[in-house]
């Protein structure tokens, strides 16, 4: 799609807040403005103290918004814009309004946007180089980040203070190139149903003690909100996690191979896209007993049966639902997985070496190899978990695209709910 036309019409809210680098804001503006986007600017007082209203007032061709109470005219409430926006962003976002928004403030009229918007959220962040890399700060942008925020990373250079640093605004161009892409990434998959198993299964012993697998949920979740992000909506089933499900997700928590089993049989019907990314126990104790085992000099024996292969199970009545797979190796990855691919009728399989650094478990990194049912093989390099999903969501919507199907969910939501 031609950039002006992914523009084109478009509502963004552009929320300024007081950094120096707020004057920025009006050559972002004009490059929206230049693209044919509808701006509407919304600035904190910190901000106004760095560049006029009405410059923006100017630019974008709309009210600018300052106060959370303001007289009302005929032009739209906060709640209306905030309703009707396809993107927020901030640029630049200042510590103190990620620090208040990661907990939830809303005392002015951008932070109460900011709760009351169901669009993507966009963040280019800027300020010192101490502060950007301070814990606290650090913990507040991570927050927002797992709630779906998307943050544009500032670049080295000469800051404010008059030192060299990280802190700056990112570039212009990079910012547009960034809505850009949330823009795109949000209608890649809208009106698609997505499956996403993630996390470990815990599979009793006694009341106590149960044996599972190594996994954190990281890549199920980043690959649950990175679908939600591009439009689609997600059903999210996961074992036992620290994690918080993403914003936006229908979250089911199981704790056994048979409860996953369960829920996702139950729900595979409604969905067009499965992504199976949990980390099953291949088996269960035969027998889980009541209350606490007591320890022996003996040692214990478990005897242990097998646990159904979920996603071998759903592969084998998909019909035309995409089904990706995830193969975690210690050795002959390749051929694995690509056995794997075949033996559970799957359209594209993940591998990852476990043993490799900077993959597999409880790191926010991976290193994976994609293998297609055509056995196209396309090794990444090491990336965030949250660009491997982007990646793998992207090779899925390749393959809806590709195979032009409409969605069974049309249907399904009509039925439920009139929109
Ligand atoms: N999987 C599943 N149910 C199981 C086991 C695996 O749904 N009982 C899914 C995983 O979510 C993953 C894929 O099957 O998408 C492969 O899982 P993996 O653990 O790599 O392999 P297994 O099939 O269990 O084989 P093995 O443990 O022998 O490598």
């Amino acid at each position: 799609m031609p950039e002006t036309d992914l523009l084109k019409g478009k509502r963004i809210i552009l929320g300024i807040t007081g950094s120096i680098a707020a004057y920025k804001a009006a050559e972002i503006t004009r490059e929206l403005i230049k693209r044919e986007a509808q701006v509407y600017v919304v600035m904190t007082k910190a901000a106004t103290h760095f560049i006029s209203p009405l410059t923006l007032q100017t630019l974008s061709g709309n009210p600018v918004i300052t106060e959370l109470f303001y007289e009302r005219g005929p032009q739209e409430t906060h709640i209306d814009l905030a309703s009707r926006n396809d993107l927020l962003l901030i640029a630049p976002a200042t510590a103190n309004i990620i620090g208040k928004i990661s907990t939830g403030i809303a005392d002015d009229i951008l932070t109460t946007l900011v709760l009351a918007t169901t669009s993507p959220i966009l963040m280019a962040p800027a300020m010192n180089e101490k502060m950007y890399y301070n814990s606290i700060f650090k913990e507040n942008m991570e927050k927002l980040a797992r709630y779906g925020v998307e943050f544009i990373e500032p670049e080295y250079g000469e800051l404010s203070c008059g030192k060299k640093g990280m802190g700056r605004l990112a570039s212009i161009s990079k910012i547009i190139e960034a809505v850009k892409t949330a823009l795109k990434r949000r209608k890649d998959l809208s009106g698609k149903r997505i499956l996403v198993t993630a996390g470990p299964t815990q599979e009793p012993i006694d009341e106590v003690r149960y044996i599972a697998n190594r996994s954190s949920a990281k890549m199920g979740f980043a690959l649950a909100r990175a679908a939600y992000e591009m439009g689609g909506k997600v059903i999210l089933i996961s074992g036992p996690t620290l994690l918080k499900p993403p914003l936006g997700v229908e979250f089911i928590q199981i704790r056994t191979a048979l409860e996953m089993y369960e829920a996702v049989k139950e729900r595979f019907k409604e969905v067009d896209i499965g992504i199976f990314a949990a980390a099953v126990a291949d088996f269960h104790p035969s027998k889980a007993h009541r209350g606490k085992i007591k320890k022996e000099e003996k040692g214990l024996v478990v005897e242990l049966t097998p646990n159904p292969d979920i996603l071998k199970e759903i592969g084998k009545d998909k019909g035309s639902k995409i089904l990706v797979g995830f193969a975690a190796e210690v050795e002959d990855l390749i051929a694995n997985a690509s056995l794997k691919l075949k033996e559970k009728n799957l359209d594209m399989i993940v591998a990852n070496r476990i043993s490799e650094e900077g993959a597999g478990f409880e790191v926010d990194t991976n290193i994976v190899t994609i293998i297609s049912k055509e056995e196209a093989i396309e090794k990444l390099p090491q990336l965030s978990k949250d660009e491997v999903a982007r990646l793998i969501l992207k090779k899925v919507v390749d393959m809806v695209e590709a195979a032009g199907f409409e969605p069974v969910t049309s249907s399904v939501r009509r039925m439920r709910s009139p929109n």
